[in-house]
C-alpha cells in the first residue's frame, strides 16, 4: 500500500494493509465495471499507484473501535476513497492542474469534459455503493459530498469584504479536506458497530486531523518539489487560491514583508493568462477570487515565502490543531487502534506529500 504503516502492532499493521489492498482491490472492479475500455482507462486513471490511501486508511482504524470483524469495513474503506478520488478529477479540472499522484491529471490528458465525467461516474459507484452499506452511510455520503462542493464554492467565492480572512478559510478547509476525513472514520465505525460516543470522539478528531491536513498540504504547495509531492509546486499561488501561508504573509504589516505582500495582491487578471487562470477562464463562474502573483512574480513569491514567518506561523498553526486531534483521540478507549490515530497526527506533521 502507498503509506509506509508502522504502527507499533504488527497484527494490526497486516490487517490494515491487508484492508487497504482489498479495498484498492474493490477500486479496481469498480473502474472495470465500465465495459468500455476506453472509459475504464479514464475512471481507473487515479486508482494507479501515487496516492497514499489515506481516507481507506481511517476508515479501516475506525472499524478497529466497534464490535464486529474490522474487514466488515473494507467496501466503506473504497467508498470514501471513491469519493475522495471523484473529487479529485473535478478539483484539477478548477485548478487547471497537470499533475497529480505523479501521472498526469486526467483534464490533462483527456480534457476537462471528460475530466468532469469521470468523475461524476466514479460518484454514481459510490452512490451505488453506499445504498449497499445502509441508510446511515448514504446519510454520510451524502452530507460528505455536499460539504465538499460548498468547500469549493465557498473557497471561490472567497471571504466578504467585511469577513474575516481566516474564518473564511477554516469554513473552506473544513468542507473541502476534513469532512472526508472525519467521515471516512465514522463509515468504518458503523461498520462495526462502535457505540455513538466513539463515532462521535471519530468525527471530532478527523475534522482537526483534515484541517492539519490541508495546512500541511498549503504548506507543501511551497516547499515541497514535484517530484516528491506529484503535483505542482507553487499551484495554489498560481491560481489564487488563498492558502493559510498567503493569508498569514497578507496580515504582515511589516515593512520587511512589503514584496511578499505587494506580489501577493498584485493585480493579475493579465491578458496573457499568465494571472489568475480561473477568475481569467471564459467560463469561470465570475465570483472573484483571491489575488495571486502574475507568472513572472511566482517563483519569488515562492522563494520569499518560504524565508517569511508565515510558513512557520502556518505550521504553528497545524500543531496547534494535532494537539486538538490528539485530545480527542484521548476520549476514545486506548489500546493498538487509538494508538495509530497518534501515529497519523505525527505523519500529518511530517507530511512530505
Ligand atoms: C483539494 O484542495 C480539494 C479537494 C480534493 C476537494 C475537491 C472537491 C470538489 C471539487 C467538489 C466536488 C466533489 C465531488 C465529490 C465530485 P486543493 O486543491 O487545495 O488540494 P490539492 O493540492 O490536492 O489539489
Ligand atoms: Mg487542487
Amino acid at each position: 500500500m502507498a503509506m509506509e504503516l508502522t504502527f507499533g502492532d504488527p497484527a494490526l499493521t497486516a490487517r490494515l494493509e491487508r484492508g487497504v489492498d482489498a479495498a484498492e482491490e474493490r477500486l479496481r472492479a469498480v473502474a472495470a465495471e465500465a465495459r468500455d475500455p476506453r472509459v475504464a482507462e479514464i475512471v481507473g486513471h487515479l486508482f494507479a499507484p501515487g496516492g497514499k490511501r489515506l481516507r481507506p486508511l481511517l476508515a479501516l482504524v475506525g472499524a478497529e473501535f466497534g464490535e464486529r470483524d474490522p474487514s466488515a469495513a473494507v467496501p466503506a474503506a473504497a467508498l470514501a476513497e471513491l469519493v475522495h478520488v471523484a473529487s479529485l478529477y473535478h478539483d484539477d479540472v478548477m485548478d487547471q492542474a497537470r499533475t497529480r499522484r505523479g501521472v498526469a491529471s486526467a483534464n490533462a490528458r483527456w480534457g476537462n469534459a471528460t475530466a468532469v465525467f469521470a468523475g461524476n461516474w466514479l460518484l454514481s459507484k459510490a452512490a451505488r455503493l453506499a445504498a449497499e452499506l445502509g441508510p446511515e452511510t448514504i446519510r454520510l455520503q451524502s452530507s460528505v459530498t455536499n460539504r465538499l462542493v460548498m468547500g469549493q464554492i465557498r473557497e471561490l467565492a472567497g471571504p466578504s469584504d467585511d469577513g474575516d480572512a481566516l474564518a473564511h478559510y477554516f469554513a473552506v478547509v473544513a468542507g473541502k479536506t476534513a469532512a472526508l476525513i472525519a467521515m471516512a472514520l465514522q463509515l468504518g465505525a458503523v461498520r462495526t458497530d462502535a457505540p455513538e460516543h466513539v463515532v462521535q470522539a471519530l468525527a471530532e478528531y478527523g475534522e482537526h486531523l483534515g484541517v492539519a491536513f490541508q495546512i500541511a498540504d498549503d504548506i507543501l504547495d511551497i516547499t515541497s518539489t514535484s517530484e516528491v509531492s506529484g503535483k505542482e509546486q507553487g499551484k495554489d499561488l498560481a491560481i489564487g487560491v488563498a492558502s493559510l501561508p498567503v493569508l498569514l504573509a497578507l496580515a504582515d504589516e511589516r515593512p520587511e514583508a512589503d514584496e511578499l505582500r505587494v506580489l501577493l495582491t498584485a493585480a493579475t487578471d493579465a491578458p496573457d493568462g499568465s494571472g489568475l487562470p480561473r477568475a481569467a477562464a471564459p467560463d469561470d463562474s465570475g465570483l472573484p477570487r483571491a489575488a495571486a502573483p502574475d507568472g513572472s512574480g511566482l517563483p519569488r513569491a515562492v522563494a520569499l515565502l518560504r524565508r517569511c514567518g508565515a510558513t512557520a506561523q502556518a505550521r504553528a498553526i497545524m500543531q496547534a490543531r494535532l494537539v486538538r486531534a490528539r485530545s480527542a483521540a484521548n476520549g476514545l478507549p486506548d489500546g493498538p487502534a487509538a494508538r495509530v490515530l497518534h501515529a497519523l497526527c505525527d505523519f500529518v506533521a511530517h507530511r512530505d506529500r
